[in-house]
């Protein structure tokens, strides 16, 4: 595919400085800040390390609403928000929430009349719902609905893109936003239900994966990724991690710090120079060529969302 080909040095850090300006422009309205004084009338936060959640996020927005960064709020010194309506876009790791997720809702307030969370998952979303309303009820919010939507699944070690994008889940991408689009507009009350199969798979997978129940994907990056020789310094990957753990050394990029094991370095990387590093029981990734972003998010939209400034 068109998105998924390597380019040349001199793209790359013409890209690379595409996503540093849209760092540096204050006040676009995609993410304008919640305590301008007025209240939004819907407030969506969001993370999206390829793309899918903040495509989800961008839809179920229509006209009114403010969209705001996980990434960056996360560093917010007043997190108080309030508005008619707060919703909560994310992807869905090992069942559940990413810890950045978990950490942004523990230290914040929230305020509305009406509160919403949507998963995007690749291939099972199993107890999310319940692990969503659990840790929003912690936080005293009641969501009023939670549901999940099948998109590509981002995981590498165990899904190849290449196949992702061929199989038939990708043509009921659209309707199955519109729905819950409309649920959400409609202000339903729904949560969408956890089967005991759901338990039973989930069960087995923490049984078997040995992960941590409640932080499976967080750890630090130089246990999971690295760039090899293809690595160009662009400086992408400095741009583009929500943890800043990526650093240049000598032009080669180097990982080292905070990891949600989102894969956006690995995803986005323009020279496709970042592997993972294999972590048994789990496989090697199958393909180091298929990498994947949302055809309708940019990599400068990915650099704004998730980058972070280090001194
Ligand atoms: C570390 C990791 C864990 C994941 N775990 C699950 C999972 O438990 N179930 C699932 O269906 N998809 C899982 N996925 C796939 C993502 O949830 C899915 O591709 C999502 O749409 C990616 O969203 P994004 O493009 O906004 O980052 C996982 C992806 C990653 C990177």
């Amino acid at each position: 595919m068109e998105f998924n080909r390597p380019i040349n040095r001199r793209k790359a850090l013409k890209v690379m400085g595409l996503g540093m300006l849209s760092l540096c422009v204050p006040t676009l309205p995609l993410y304008a800040k919640a305590q301008d004084g007025k209240r939004h009338k819907r407030l969506i936060f969001f993370f999206s390390a390829t793309g899918n959640s903040l495509f989800v996020a961008r839809q179920i927005a229509g006209e009114d609403a403010t969209l705001l960064s996980i990434s960056q709020e996360i560093h917010n010194e007043v997190p108080e928000y309030e508005a008619d309506e707060i919703g909560f876009v994310c992807p869905i790791y090992c069942f559940i929430a990413p810890a950045i997720v978990q950490d942004f809702f523990a230290r914040s307030t929230f305020k509305a009349d009406y509160f919403f969370a949507v998963g995007t998952f690749g291939a099972h979303s199993t107890i999310f719902p319940e692990f969503m309303n659990n840790m929003a009820k912690e936080r005293g919010v009641q969501l009023n609905y939670i549901s999940a939507i099948q998109m590509v699944d981002t995981y590498l070690p165990f899904f190849d893109v290449e196949r992702e994008l061929a199989n038939p889940k990708i043509q009921r991408i659209p309707e199955r936003i519109a729905e819950v689009r409309a649920a959400i507009n409609a202000h339903e009350d729904y949560i969408l239900p956890v089967t005991e199969q759901d338990r039973m798979m989930c069960e087995g997978y923490y049984r078997s994966s040995r992960r941590d129940r409640q932080r499976p994907t967080a750890t630090r990056s130089e246990k999971i990724v690295f760039a090899t020789e293809a690595c160009v310094g662009c400086g992408v990957c400095t741009s583009l991690c929500p943890h800043g753990s990526w650093r240049l050394v000598d032009g080669h990029a180097v990982a080292e710090g905070d990891c949600e094991t989102c894969l956006a370095c690995v995803h986005n990387c323009p020279q496709k120079a970042i592997s993972i590093i294999p972590t048994p029981p789990e496989p090697e990734e199958p393909n180091r060529n298929a990498r994947f972003r949302n055809p309708n998010v940019t990599l400068a939209d990915l650099i704004k969302a998730n980058g972070q400034v280090k001194e």
